[in-house]
């Protein structure tokens, strides 16, 4: 029987008359109610796991009480005073603590923003007054937000830049490592890294090293479908990086935070980027932004080049701090690691049973797994994705899927053993019902995706 959305669509009727349509990636008509830790409840009392965090930002789950208590405490004080002006100590401490949690023994300054996008554009500004050099590298594919310089820096669909240009000048795109779908169509064992030999020949004929002020990286490509480059490309990139003066952006928004079994995913490459930028989980769930960079490199921009009016707020920054001493001292990056190995291997095993189930990949508690409607081919099945993540919603589990045909698995760092069974078993009839073709098109009408 299909769910009871009666209360939800008559919220998304009205939303669709007063809510711009181009800040939504349209999935399912439902409306939360609320959330408590990796499940919610939705205005008709139908209630769900959460496979999505909210798109990797409830990383601590639904109201986490140690994240709302220092939320309430804080509001008790005051809400805000702009730190454009004063200081403030909500905000000294949070940066204390996020300069303790991102590795590398150096001298490290934080600026605050409320976004994702904000917060590359401040390392893009970084970047360039402390290089003096106007050029940004960044991959085709990659997502890294819809502010301007954001968005010149990503490449990842017609939709984000029609209509909206010209973008920022100084911008290029090189092809993503990727193994799974190697764009050099070499085999990973014998391809001698031919995707870095790629960049390097790109910088040897049309990009100018010397007028290159970053790379800007996603180490494990969320958006793209959770593509995990070669160690051994990220060492070369950090090499060339160093050699040419290039600094070497992070872009953790949506893979930091504890997500992959470590704080930041680039540690899982030994990486020292010069640049981290933060968001999402970091409030979780207010918005809150951080670009940390070398001490050398912060001081490049002159007072007041980089500044908002709400920046570091008080309330923010104190569930900020309790979001990280709660990933800290309930051990949720060994949770992360634990529950998505449990996770993988579950859906490893259903591989063997299921030809849609093309791979399954990612660390931590950040798992894409690919629909493929031809294995040999690596045909991608979208039509899967669509049908697989509408069934699922049914059966109360909401999962979102990206690159569209990459299921996206995001759930809570606090994910328990016995809802993440729940939730595989969830996934495991909609995949049993697609493969027999026992599932409708009605979900075709409903859900587009990203
Ligand atoms: C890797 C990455 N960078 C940047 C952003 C932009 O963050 P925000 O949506 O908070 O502006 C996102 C958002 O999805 C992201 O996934």
């Amino acid at each position: 029987m299909a769910l009871n959305l009666y209360n939800s669509s008559r919220v998304v009727s009205r939303d669709d008359q007063v809510i711009c349509g181009a800040s939504r990636a349209r999935y399912f008509p439902m409306v939360i109610q609320s959330g408590k830790g990796s499940c919610f409840t939705d205005l008709d009392g139908n209630d769900y796991i959460d496979f999505s965090s909210s798109a990797a930002v409830l990383n601590t789950g639904h109201s986490h009480p140690r994240v709302l208590k220092a939320i309430k405490a804080q509001l008790d004080q005051y809400i805000h005073f702009s730190c454009d002006y004063l200081y403030a100590e909500p905000q000294v401490k949070l940066a204390e603590a996020i300069c303790r949690i991102v590795p590398g023994d150096y001298k490290k300054k934080v600026s605050f923003g409320h976004s994702g996008s904000d917060a590359i554009d401040g390392a893009i500004k970084l970047a360039r007054a402390y290089t003096k050099r106007p050029g940004i590298v960044s991959f085709m594919g990659a997502y890294h937000g819809s502010t301007f310089g954001a968005l010149s820096a990503s490449a990842i669909c017609h939709e984000m830049r029609r209509g909206i240009g010209p973008l920022l000048p100084g911008f290029q795109h090189l092809p993503y490592p990727n193994c799974f779908r190697c764009s050099l169509e070499h085999a990973r064992s014998t391809c001698g890294l031919a995707c870095f030999s790629m960049l390097e020949e790109a910088f040897s004929t049309y990009i100018v090293p010397e007028e290159t002020a970053a790379i800007l990286i996603e180490p494990i490509a969320g958006d793209m479908g959770f593509i995990e480059p070669p160690e051994a490309y990220m060492t070369a990139l950090q090499r060339f990086c160093r050699k040419h003066g290039i600094l070497l952006i992070a872009d953790e928004v949506q893979q930091g935070m504890g997500r992959t079994g470590r704080w930041f995913s680039f540690e899982h490459f030994n990486l020292e980027p010069d640049i981290v930028v933060m968001g999402k989980a970091l409030g979780s769930g207010l918005p809150i932004s951080a670009v940390v960079a070398r001490e050398e490199i912060s001081n490049a921009l002159e007072m007041p080049a980089h500044l908002f009016t709400l920046q570091g707020n008080a309330v923010a920054a104190a569930a900020a701090l309790a979001t990280i001493e709660t990933i800290e001292e309930e051990r949720l990056i060994e949770n992360a690691k634990m529950m998505g190995d449990f996770l993988k291997s579950r859906f490893r095993a259903l591989m063997k049973d299921y030809q849609v189930i093309g791979d399954v990949r990612g660390r931590g508690l950040s798992i894409g797994v690919e629909l493929l409607a031809d294995r040999e081919l690596k045909t991608p099945d979208p039509e899967a994705a669509v049908k697989i993540t509408y069934e699922c919603f049914q059966k109360g589990l909401l999962m979102l899927f990206l690159s569209s045909n990459v299921l996206r698995i995001q759930p809570p760092l606090i994910l328990d053993a016995a809802t993440a069974e729940k939730a595989v078993d969830i996934v495991e009839g909609a995949v049993k019902a697609y493969s027999k073709n026992q599932l409708g098109d009605e979900a075709l009408a409903v859900v587009k995706g990203w």
